[in-house]
């Protein structure tokens, strides 16, 4: 199976392979890679590219004809883009219509909020209209969109890049974390939300922007929302500065509002009636009626595309597979290209829903196509109903990514995204009353339901220090606030009275979540910066091993290999050590089932943490193998997260008491290793508690790190009171959430 530049070669022995395993492989690669496979040959060795030919008594007659298919794809293009210029595409927009007095309405108007549908225009045009009409003329300062997410920061940048004639990273640039692609060129910068607010922190004013559009602001992420406080606050000190809201037709009254009565401005839409279909009762399981209910669409329906909405990767990737092998395994079915949409994927794959196709597209995506991505040719859609949102589980002490029945506005939102180009249909995989009664008529803020431990270090390291009064547009439930301050207080970034510290301060600088940024300063003060570097960084990308189908024992045996026994964070550090002792080649990643690509993001985010602990003056020092000090900065982070051993699998939470095991993918795990006392991590809930990413501590570290939890007899030489260290406890900040601080309190390890 070859692709068109002879990279991702993917080879098999004809005389050994297994038919069926090949066959498997090759719709896998189909389903998550479409569009790049171009067709199947038998490959010499060691030759990368090569003609595509049929090998006709393979089981892969379909497969070639699906080939051609997709090369006669990669040649066409969309008649639309094929026929109209980039001047004439840009002009068909409905807000083009309304240029002249959208940008009068600027003119007169500091904060300014916009409406209208998705694909209307707003995200690709405002900030070129601003451009042309000399919002950013030199030395008048850039013009600055945020956006939610990081596809579409990225997406839109080149799109927009591609519409002005100019490279990207020039005029035309982003910022998203770990990867700025500006130069002092940029006049039209497109950013995520979070990048804006830690720009904040070292220019609180924003000079460098004469505009700022905040994107997608009905999303209402938590960085827009407190981005919307800080803005309300610059807008009263900046007269020079243009501030503009857009969001999808929803909430614009109380964006106007929350500035003051700002003018609401509202594009007239254009889009065709869409028809509802409900399902009878909800799907017992989404990813089986959504792929039944595609394929249905596929086989009776006109054509247009399908676009399904399901809740996160791994749904995704499952719904692609299972209809791919479907509609293989009949004959009679018509091709049709299956393209998964979701944040981490690859931006190259990504790229791809944007490619126009003769055959049908059946897109899978999360909730990022609701609004934030304009998919022209959609007719149909398939609602799951569901979608997976990042809720703080005051259990667990942190936030964990949970399945939840979308609001009625997202519902609403979905099935307008059929009707773009044409009257299309939804079909909703869950009933009338569901939507009716089991549905709320909103989302939940993320302010509302997220852990706000980074946003309240870094509005107090903007010096705002009562939170409680900060201009909120809906205030997040004041006991989150509270133990956001109280994990705070724990690391040391705030002090008795809820003050920042000099540590805070210096925390804030650092886009990472608190305790890895307090692992990254302990290791300065142990002498170990360079390896937790790597650790922070490696912990910063999704994982980097792969477990190929069809050979899982293979994979497992090459992994074991990288283990260090007593911790997960070591290995991970291994991992790195070793391709960096392979001058980082690729061939080592793939004989280690190790994705270079991940590797080498990681090296990445290495170098710009680096370039910030050089800016911090951190010293940057190796521990030269004494990995005690290694594991000594890794329960500097997470004392909070602590555990001991019960019995053999069994460890007790020392936070919550509860029983939890290590995960299976653990080192740990894997060779048998049973520490007394273990830091991890994360905790993943399934069916039982298990701690991932696990480092075995000595109990003195735990006591040492955070005496405010735990104390060792022989350590303080006297055992402390109960009721006295709580009470100090309380007295020490004044915010703290007293019903945790009990619990916690209770929780100390005796010697
Ligand atoms: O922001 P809004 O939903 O109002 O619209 P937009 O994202 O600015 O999209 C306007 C047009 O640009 C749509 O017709 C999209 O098809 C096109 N577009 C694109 O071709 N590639 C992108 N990466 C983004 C938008
Ligand atoms: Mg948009």
């Amino acid at each position: 199976i070859i692709s068109k530049k002879g990279s991702n070669v993917l080879r098999f022995q004809r005389e050994k392979a297994d038919k069926t395993k090949m066959r498997q492989r090759f719709w896998e690669l189909a389903g998550s890679r479409m569009g790049s496979i171009l067709g199947v040959k038998k490959i010499e060795e060691n030759k990368d590219s090569a003609d595509f030919t049929d090998e006709g008594d393979l089981d892969y007659k379909k497969s070639s004809q699906y080939a051609s298919a997709l090369i006669k794809k990669q040649e066409s293009v969309s008649e639309f883009t094929r026929t109209k210029t980039i001047k004439q595409q840009r002009e068909y927009l409905p807000i083009f219509s309304v240029r002249e007095e959208l940008l009068k309405a600027v003119s007169e108007s500091k904060v300014l909020i916009i409406s209208g549908e998705t694909g209307s225009g707003k995200t690709t045009q405002l900030t070129q209209y601003l451009y042309e009409s000399n919002y950013a003329a030199n030395g008048n300062g850039m013009i600055g969109c945020t956006q939610p997410r990081r596809v579409a920061a990225v997406s839109v940048a080149k799109r927009v890049a591609e519409e002005m004639g100019c490279e990207l990273g020039q005029e035309v640039g982003y910022s998203i974390r770990f990867e700025d692609c500006t130069t002092k060129n940029t006049r039209i910068k497109y950013m995520t939300d979070g990048v804006l607010l830690r720009e904040s922190l070292n220019d609180p004013d924003l000079e460098q922007y004469s505009c700022i559009i905040m994107d997608e602001a009905h999303e209402r992420s938590l960085n827009t929302d407190v981005l919307f406080g800080i803005l309300k606050k610059v807008a009263q000190r900046r007269r020079d500065i243009k501030i503009i809201i857009t969001s999808a037709t929803m909430n614009s009254k109380k964006f106007s509002d929350f500035f003051d009565g700002a003018s609401i401005f509202e594009i007239p839409g254009r889009t065709f009636p869409v028809g509802i279909r409900f399902d009878k009762a909800a799907a017992e399981d989404y990813v089986d009626a959504a792929v039944k209910k595609a394929l249905q669409v596929h086989i009776q329906e006109a054509p247009g595309d399908i676009l399904i909405f399901m809740t996160g990767q791994e749904d995704i990737e499952v719904t692609c597979l299972i209809l791919a092998e479907k509609i293989a395994s009949q004959e009679t079915i018509p091709p049709i290209t299956i393209l998964p949409i979701y944040s981490q994927l690859r931006s190259d794959d990504q790229a791809k829903i944007f490619e126009t196709s003769k055959q049908r597209k059946c897109i899978v995506a999360t909730n990022i196509a609701e609004t934030s991505l304009t998919l022209d040719g959609v007719r149909y859609v398939i609602d799951t109903g569901y979608c997976k949102i990042k809720v703080y589980n005051p259990k667990i002490g942190m936030d964990a990514l949970q399945i939840t029945p979308i609001s009625q506005a997202n519902a609403n939102q979905r099935s307008g995204r059929a009707g773009r180009t044409g009257p299309g249909i939804c079909y909703r995989l869950y009933s009338d009353t569901n939507f009716r009664s089991d549905m709320l008529e909103n989302n939940i803020p993320e302010i509302q339901r997220t852990n706000l431990a980074n946003v309240v270090l870094l509005l107090k390291s903007l010096n705002i220090d009562d939170l409680l009064q900060f201009d909120f547009m809906d205030p997040p439930p004041q006991e989150t606030i509270l133990n956001s301050m109280y994990q705070l207080w724990l690391l040391g970034c705030l002090d008795e009275a809820g003050s920042i510290t000099d540590l805070g301060r210096k925390m804030a600088q650092f886009p990472l979540d608190p305790p890895l940024t307090k692992m990254l300063i302990t290791a300065d003060e142990l002498g170990c910066t360079e390896e937790i570097l790597t650790i922070v960084s490696m912990l910063s990308v999704p994982s980097v091993f792969y477990r190929p189908k069809g050979r899982e024992e293979e994979s497992d045996a090459v992994r074991e290999k990288l283990l260090i026994s007593e911790s997960d964070h070591l290995t991970l550090l291994n991992v790195y050590e070793q391709w960096k002792k392979n001058d980082y080649s690729g061939q080592w990643c793939s004989d280690h089932f190790i994705q270079v690509k991940t590797l080498r993001k990681v090296r990445e985010v290495r170098s710009q943490l680096k370039d910030i602990a050089k800016q911090q003056n951190l010293k940057l020092t190796s521990c030269n193998y004494d990995y005690d000090l290694v594991r000594k900065a890794i329960c500097s982070a997470y004392f909070t997260h602590a555990a001991k051993i019960k019995s053999i699998g069994e460890y007790t939470n020392l936070r919550t008491a509860m029983p939890c095991r290590v995960h299976p993918s653990s080192a740990l795990f894997t060779l048998g290793h049973a520490p007394d006392y273990v830091v991890y991590h994360e905790l993943i809930m399934t069916t039982k508690e298990y701690m991932s990413c696990v480092t075995s501590v000595d109990p003195k570290w735990l006591a040492e790190m955070g005496p405010m939890f735990f104390s060792v007899k022989e350590y303080y030489g006297h055992r402390r009171d109960r009721s006295q260290i709580q009470a100090e406890a309380t007295n020490r900040i004044e915010l703290s959430n007293r019903i945790a601080l009990e619990k916690q309190t209770e929780m100390r390890i005796k010697k």
